[in-house]
């Protein structure tokens, strides 16, 4: 039995994370995957109702769970940054989740906004380094408000935190058996301290000779996902480009209402979101568009091991997809009930006539 951390958050969090619980009830029922749910109120409502953020126990109640489910962080009401740094990098941090694997796939060729670009030529993953870098909150302001004011923003690397998340990138391109290619993406160049991430890169893969390597600068392989995507496997690359270049990459697939990550620790409890925010104008209009929610939790099934059920749930969002049942992934476009519904539809059409 699986027990399920669900933490629908903010604006718009609440319906996406409905929809794709709806989608996972309907996948249990074909392939007995067994769990428990188990909600937790925290968000801007919460926050504004009690003042607390993300508590040390919640954090230690979260360490029971096999995974945790996230909607989405942030409000308009409350300062910037405060409930995302309590909520998504407390977890984040709090259980050092320190991959963020975020794949990037076509799934039906109308929704890339690059002109002919093939499904075979956009299915890469980045594995973004997700516990250090500029997330790490070494720095602050000084002065602040005067003419003199400082600030200051570290960016942290450790050999072992650099290594670990690589070696972690390696592992996943042998298994996924593709071009069975990883590539470092960084800006060694003029950061020179990222030194560190191009000789923890060379040692590692010394590990893997039956791995191809590549490498390109954050601003070199923004023009290369644009204009060759089909060149990337696997890239490996720092928590900030991370963030930067799966922005890019989500809507290379059609848009950020497909785009979904895991926040992973290998074999720990490990957290499943969407990459999308909370869209506060979207809010309770029943427009969100669940799909990417619905792909956190594919990608929770494959972590817990119910491959039957991730590839259940990726066919029935490509199905979908392909057909135009759910024609775009932008918000209204299908309402967000109905895009559940079409989508436990399709998993319906697929399951084994047994199921
Ligand atoms: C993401 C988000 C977060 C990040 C924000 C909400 C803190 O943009 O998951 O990509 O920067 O990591
Ligand atoms: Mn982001």
């Amino acid at each position: 039995m699986h027990t399920i951390a669900v933490l629908p958050g903010d604006g718009i969090g609440e319906e996406v994370v409905r929809e794709a619980l709806r989608v996972l009830e309907a996948v249990s029922s074909v392939t007995g995957f067994k769990y428990k749910l188990e909600h937790y109120p925290y968000g801007a409502e919460h926050y504004l109702k009690t003042g607390e953020g993300f508590p040390d126990s919640a954090l230690r109640e979260m360490r029971d769970h096999s995974a945790i489910l996230m909607g989405a962080i942030g409000d308009p009401r409350v300062e910037t940054g405060l409930l995302e740094r309590a909520i998504i990098a407390g977890i984040r941090f709090g259980l050092d989740l320190y991959v963020n694997l975020r794949p990037i796939k076509l799934y039906a060729e109308h929704l890339c906004p690059l002109k002919g670009v093939t499904k075979d030529q956009l299915d890469l993953v980045v594995v973004r380094e997700n516990t250090e870098g500029a997330y790490v909150g070494v720095g602050g302001i000084m002065k602040r408000g005067s003419e003199s004011e400082v600030a200051v923003c570290n960016m942290v690397w450790t050999r072992a935190g650099t290594e670990r998340v690589i070696r972690y990138a390696f592992d996943l391109a042998r298994q996924r058996g593709k071009e069975k290619r990883v590539t470092l993406v960084d800006k060694a160049n003029a950061i020179r301290p990222m030194d560190l991430w191009t000789r923890a890169f060379g040692e590692v893969a010394k590990e893997y000779p039956d791995l191809t390597t590549d490498h390109a600068y954050i601003d070199a392989a923004c023009m290369w996902m644009v204009k060759n995507p089909d060149w990337f496997d696997v890239v490996v690359t720092d928590n900030l480009f991370g963030d930067i270049i799966t922005d890019l990459g989500a809507m290379l697939q059609g848009g950020l209402g497909i785009a979904a990550s895991g926040n992973i620790h290998p074999g720990k409890v490990s957290m499943f979101e969407p990459i999308h925010g909370s869209a506060p104008k979207y809010k309770g209009k029943n427009v969100a568009c669940p799909v990417a929610c619905v792909m956190a939790v594919q990608m929770m099934l494959d972590y817990l091991g119910d491959r039957e059920g991730a590839t259940l749930v990726e066919s029935a969002v490509a199905n979908a997809l392909r057909t135009k049942k759910i024609a775009s992934l932008q918000a209204g476009e299908v309402p967000t009930d109905k895009a559940g519904e079409i989508l436990v539809g399709e998993i319906k059409d697929l399951a084994p006539a047994a199921g």
